[in-house]
């Protein structure tokens, strides 16, 4: 069965979803848009939370969110209990986010990053299994956090 990705972006990532909505579905992953869809001004916390909630609710396997600087955006998703945004800037960060963080959605920044950078980030991040082992008890402490709330 096909990959479910759940993509959303404000105003300033929203040239940039497009984009990559192609670039997934030239990979054959189903791509799942909660919008926005057009370049009027619009505000990131309602497409950091829709897509962390289809990744919380299990309707998608992960997400991707878009911003100006994937802070807005990641910041909003990460007030959803289990989900964990990572803003990646680089391949690298993408890698550690899923071995070391089991990251569930990442983060973008439209107006930051180099655009020959984005296509790497992207399947370098759906790519990659978390590592378990040592980084599991840390999960853990996360989930503890969220459910005595603690927060
Ligand atoms: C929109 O102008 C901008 O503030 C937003 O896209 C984002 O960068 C916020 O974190």
């Amino acid at each position: 069965m096909k990959k479910k990705i759940a993509i959303g972006s404000d105003h300033a990532g929203f040239q940039l979803k497009e984009k990559i909505k192609k670039f997934l579905n030239g990979l054959s992953y189903q791509v799942v848009d909660v919008g926005c869809h057009s370049e009027e001004s619009c505000d990131y916390p309602d497409f950091g939370n829709k897509v962390a909630l289809l990744v919380k609710k299990d309707e998608v396997q992960t997400g991707i969110v878009i911003c100006g600087t994937g802070i807005g955006v990641s910041i909003s998703a990460n007030k959803i209990p289990r989900i964990r945004a990572a803003l990646c800037l680089t391949k690298e960060m993408a890698e550690l986010a899923r071995r070391h963080n089991d990251a569930n959605i990442l983060a973008l920044g439209a107006r930051i990053l180099p655009e020959d950078r984005i296509e790497e980030i992207i399947k370098t991040f759906l790519t990659t299994d978390f590592d378990g082992g040592r980084h599991i008890k840390r999960i853990e402490k996360i989930k503890l956090i969220e459910d005595n709330n603690l927060c």
